[in-house]
């Protein structure tokens, strides 16, 4: 073996003692202790420029992202089209009735009511509609919530009540302390449950004509809770008919028809530079007329008719539209990665290029104008009108998604259409692929991977010998699938080592993001699992994985500095059979050696500071000197922000919230030769101050 050269003067004494150990235990010669790793890096050269854009996120409508996610709207089917044939989550009180009426539209939008026979409706038993929310309607102390709807009276109608009512389910309600029977006795119980209104509005009058009524519901001192429903409700026997019943809290910046404020806390905190948006699958839909057609999507939402979002099962009311992902990104200052619709959705729908495709090339050139035209364009000027006059900046746009998927070969040809539609009017855009094509050279690939953690691992220099002229690389989904609803500390400690390659290499990756963004954790919410941040009604968490983006895009550094490594740890690993044609084979691929240890260095420019970035997947703790050359003075003192388990499945939950979190501390004894322990499965950004 190699005498190892870089062994300093501060590692000696340890070196001794363990010789010494070893001696006297049992005066054998001594083993060689493991080759300590060592990493040099050269602060004064630039081995690539760090992507501006590198971290970013990607969205879509799946797991309930925004419906019953991010989109503030608490109110479950709101325009009762969920289902064709039922008022699915809506329930009756004081003995009404309620049936869907395709007789008694609002508009051609909201082709159908909600009908409430509310004829035996009493002064003691007001009768009416009720809802219980997205798994519950979250209600806090001292707070206003907006609730507004639709409806006419057969007959003079009204008053009407609109109430938040809280449920207890008295079925398994446990009364222990002298508090819970005080609450308790509050309410008014019934058979299986007991309800307390806990703030309540009149609408005087109903008119014999579609109206908006709007009324504000503040709570008083309330204990927060979900177990609540909205309640509308006439003590006076009639017929009145519903239409678009909603409920907003407070939200993000208190945008109207805007986003949930913890969830995009979370996001900001992740500093993204890009929303991909609208899909992912959910921009293509299972056929053409499922998918994300963005004229129906914009405007007063009273106009939007939504859509079966079939790929992943479950309605939209596209509350989340066009003009809200954009105020989105104005609102967490990221530019907008927009994907345009290219004809082809997922059952295998496509439109082939030529005329037929026409009218799709001016819906994505009709998109790209409502975003950035002025208002003096046609689209730009619809924009204004739906209340945002200044165009959004963009620089790419998407064509399609994952294409590979479209058996016909039709992609090349809708892309070159499209393409040239696009770079005819906006030469400026990059244009993004979703795969191979041959009749056009585009700006920017996009790869996705969906992978385990050793598989992450295995691959980290994926793009290390990857031609740098040809396209750049965009990331635009990727994920280490371990752990559900949210990745376990394993899937971080993947991201992380897959994030040092994408990191070294982002002279090429312009851009990457992760995906999926968001989970519903409640029973039957979630469709794809491993996904970055999870939430109930009430509260949210980050998963582990989450917080590995949060360290990396934190501390991006502006270039990535050369870093040789010597002894560095490894592991061996079996890859799993590949699959080809459906069919898992039965030859084994070799045995490959995996780095337990995974780095990447970048320097802030202005400030001088390195970043380092270290990844310790083993379940023991690393120590690792480090050299550092090109710089005249390292500060003793620096920050080490440290995200760590006891075992690699830990993981956060709704429960558990905040059981693996980074840990932000000054590093001390630093300087231009140092050695540091990296604990078992952690991942350490190091801020090294240089003069
Ligand atoms: O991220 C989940 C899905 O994975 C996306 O919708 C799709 O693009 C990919 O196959």
């Amino acid at each position: 073996m190699k005498p190892n050269r870089s062994l300093t003067k501060n590692l000696r004494p340890l070196c001794l003692g363990m010789i010494l150990a070893s001696l006297s235990a049992s005066w054998s010669p001594a083993q060689p202790a493991n080759p300590v790793t060592v990493l040099k890096i050269s602060a004064d050269q630039v081995a690539a420029k760090v992507s501006p854009q590198l971290y970013g996120l990607m969205t879509e409508e799946i797991n309930y992202s925004y419906e019953g996610g991010l989109y503030g709207e608490l109110i479950r089917n709101r325009t009762f089209k969920a289902s064709p044939t039922n008022a699915l989550f809506w329930n009756t009180v004081g003995g009404a009735a309620i049936a869907l009426d395709t007789n008694q539209p609002l508009n051609a939008a909201l082709n159908l009511s909600l009908k409430l026979d509310a004829s035996k409706a009493a002064k003691k038993s007001p009768a009416g509609l009720a809802n219980g929310g997205f798994w519950g309607i979250p209600l806090r102390p001292n707070t206003t919530y907006h609730a507004s709807f639709y409806a006419k009276a057969k007959s003079s109608g009204g008053p009407l009540a609109v109430s938040l009512v809280s449920v207890l389910d008295t079925n398994n309600l446990k009364l222990s302390t002298p508090t819970d029977s005080k609450i308790s006795s509050a309410y008014e119980w019934k058979l299986g449950e007991a309800t307390l209104t806990l703030a309540s509005a009149q609408v005087p009058k109903l008119s014999k004509k579609w109206q908006k009524y709007e009324v504000a519901l503040t709570t008083g001192n309330v204990a927060p809770s979900k177990e609540n429903r909205l309640v509308i409700s006439t003590a006076k026997p009639g017929t009145i008919w519903f239409s678009q019943v909603s409920l907003f809290p407070p939200t993000f910046k208190n945008r109207a028809n805007g986003n949930r404020p913890d969830l995009m806390q979370l996001l900001a905190d992740m500093q993204p530079s890009f929303l991909r948006f609208p899909g992912g699958n959910y921009l293509e839909g299972n056929t053409i007329a499922t998918r994300f057609d963005w004229k129906k999507t914009i405007g007063d939402i009273s106009g939007r008719p939504g859509h079966m979002n079939d790929g992943w099962r479950y309605w939209s009311t596209d509350g989340m539209g066009l003009l809200e992902f954009l105020n989105w990104c104005e609102d967490l200052h990221m530019q907008p990665v927009l994907a345009v619709y290219a004809g082809y959705s997922l059952r295998g729908q496509y439109v082939k290029p030529g005329p037929d495709l026409e009218p799709y090339v001016q819906d994505a050139l009709d998109e790209i104008e409502y975003v950035t035209g002025d208002t003096s364009t046609k689209w730009g000027a619809r924009r204004a009108k739906d209340g945002h006059p200044a165009p959004f900046p963009l620089e790419y746009v998407e064509i399609g998604n994952e294409d590979w998927f479209d058996r016909s070969g039709s992609y090349d040809g809708r892309f070159a259409q499209i393409y040239d539609a696009i770079k005819a009017r906006h030469p400026k855009l990059q244009v993004i692929a979703t795969t191979k094509v041959a009749s056009r050279r585009p700006d920017v690939m996009d790869d996705h991977f969906y992978r385990s953690s050793m598989q992450m691992q295995s691959d980290t220099h994926h793009y290390d010998k990857t031609d740098r002229n040809g396209p750049k690389i965009f990331v635009g989904e990727w994920a280490t699938r371990e752990g559900a609803p949210t990745p376990n500390m394993n899937a971080a400690l993947g991201d992380a080592a897959w994030m040092t390659g994408l990191e070294r290499n982002s002279d090429l990756v312009v851009m990457h993001c992760y995906a999926p963004l968001f989970v519903n954790v409640n029973p039957g919410a979630m469709q794809w699992r491993t996904d970055l941040i999870g939430y109930d009604a009430m509260s949210s968490y980050g998963s582990p994985a989450y917080y590995a983006q949060k360290m990396f895009s934190q501390n991006r550094g502006d270039v990535v500095l050369p870093v040789v490594c010597e002894n560095l740890p490894t592991r061996d690993w079996q890859p799993p059979a590949s699959r080809r044609g459906g069919v898992t084979q039965t030859n084994l691929p070799p045995l490959q050696k995996v780095p337990t240890l995974f780095y990447n260095a970048t320097r802030d420019v202005k400030s001088g500071t390195i970043i380092l970035k270290v990844v310790n997947s083993g379940g023991t703790e690393q120590a690792v000197h480090l050299e550092i050359g090109g710089v005249s003075q390292i500060e003793p003192n620096g920050e080490a922000i440290v995200l760590s388990a006891g075992a690699p499945e830990d993981t956060n939950s709704i429960t558990e919230p905040n059981k693996i979190v980074p840990v932000t501390t000054t590093a001390e004894g630093l300087s231009a030769e140092f050695t540091r322990p990296f604990p078992p499965y952690s991942i350490t950004v190091l801020r090294l101050k240089t003069r």
